[in-house]
């Protein structure tokens, strides 16, 4: 796949400096306050009683400091982290594997949750509610079920994709933690944070810029203040201001929206093609060659945070905002008419 600059998946280019910028401690931690006040209270009381904590569920988009926030909690604890993902774990007994060397108050962080197949699913059931492992020995008329005691452990889930996830699954997360995406102060703050550990000098206004233009999400925010560093660097005197942060961000065709050259194609596509909608998600991305999954993960939900489209129970529709941005006639379309969902799911 061609690595885009406003994907917030993680790009190669990121992990050079992925691990000097993550934040090691809550206190590092900026933003996301909700989901800090309700950790900061379960991490305590489970602490007080000496158990572990609560299992935990992290969902929302890329980028928005889910890994992160599963690293903390560890360290908190006191436990070691274990760090899996969904589709890395192929059979039954790999999971097996797994749970059986953990040690009490041990993290064991599973991304992309939703992506595990069912039969190591259903290990994970009793795992979680009773901290019991069954297994199956011998075939046929013979088989005999036996349980093994695990170790009081704490499970950390991330997913983007929430609405994937079973009910049995979601149902055994004690602590459920939506990300959102961060407001323009609070990545203006992680940009500074981040340009001081990187030994980058950069401007107020040009920092408040790089954050308007990072799609609400840190692992943005972090890569285009490198990119606008080249630039400054190459192009002037190394310090970013806000001269050198605009130039930088039109060459890197980021616009003042921080929308993208396929943000822009979406809401084209929606104004121009489909009238303003309702348009499926699914004609939309066959409609502009793009992966539905890219879609549906990446860019319509800043597109819906942003005001740009909205959900219908017949698809999606253009805003004013959307015509206003392509500087279109607004369509003259009954909003009224239509139901709106606040949800994710549909
Ligand atoms: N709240 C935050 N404060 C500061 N930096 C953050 C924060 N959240 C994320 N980051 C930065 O963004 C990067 C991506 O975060 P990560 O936890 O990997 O996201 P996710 O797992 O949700 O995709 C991290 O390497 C970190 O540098
Ligand atoms: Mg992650």
């Amino acid at each position: 796949m061609e690595e885009r600059l406003l994907n917030a998946i993680n790009l190669t280019e990121d992990k050079d400096t992925e691990y000097s910028l993550r934040p090691q401690k809550i206190s590092e931690y900026i933003g996301q306050q909700k989901v800090k006040d309700k950790l900061e209270i379960f991490v305590e009381a489970a602490k007080k009683r000496k158990e572990a904590l609560d299992h935990v569920l992290f969902y929302g988009p890329p980028g928005l400091g889910k890994t992160t926030l599963a690293n903390i909690i560890a360290k908190e604890m006191g436990g070691n982290l274990k760090i899996t993902s969904g589709p890395a774990i192929e059979r039954a007994g790999d999971l097996a594997a797994i749970l059986t060397s953990l040690s009490p108050y041990d993290v064991l962080f599973i991304d992309e949750i939703h992506r595990l197949n069912r039969s190591v699913e259903e290990i994970l059931y009793p795992a979680m509610e009773d901290f019991a492992l069954d297994i199956v020995i011998g075939k046929g008329a013979s088989a005999k079920s036996i349980r093994l005691d695990l170790p009081k452990f704490t499970l950390i889930g991330a997913t983007t994709r929430v609405g994937l996830l079973t009910s049995p699954l979601r149902d055994r997360f004690g602590v459920m933690c939506p990300m959102e995406f961060y407001k323009d102060e609070e990545l203006k703050e992680i940009i500074v944070r981040s340009a001081s550990i990187l030994n980058i000098e950069i401007e107020d206004e040009a920092g408040y810029e790089v954050a308007r233009r990072s799609r609400g999400t840190p692992r943005i925010a972090n890569r285009l203040l490198k990119r606008v560093r080249d630039y400054s660097e190459v192009k002037g005197n190394g310090i970013i201001n806000i001269d050198s942060a605009v130039k930088a961000l039109e060459l890197l065709e980021v616009d003042k929206e921080g929308f993208d050259r396929i943000d822009n194609k979406i809401i084209e596509a929606i104004v121009d093609n489909f009238n303003g909608g309702p348009v499926g998600l699914e004609t939309l991305a066959y409609f502009i060659g793009e992966e539905f999954d890219t879609l549906d993960d990446v860019y319509e939900p800043y597109l819906l945070q942003k005001g740009f489209i909205i959900r219908t129970p017949r698809g999606r529709v253009a805003t004013d905002k959307a015509y206003k941005h392509l500087n279109r006639t607004i369509a003259k379309m009954d909003m009224k008419q239509c139901t709106v969902f606040d949800d994710d799911e549909i």
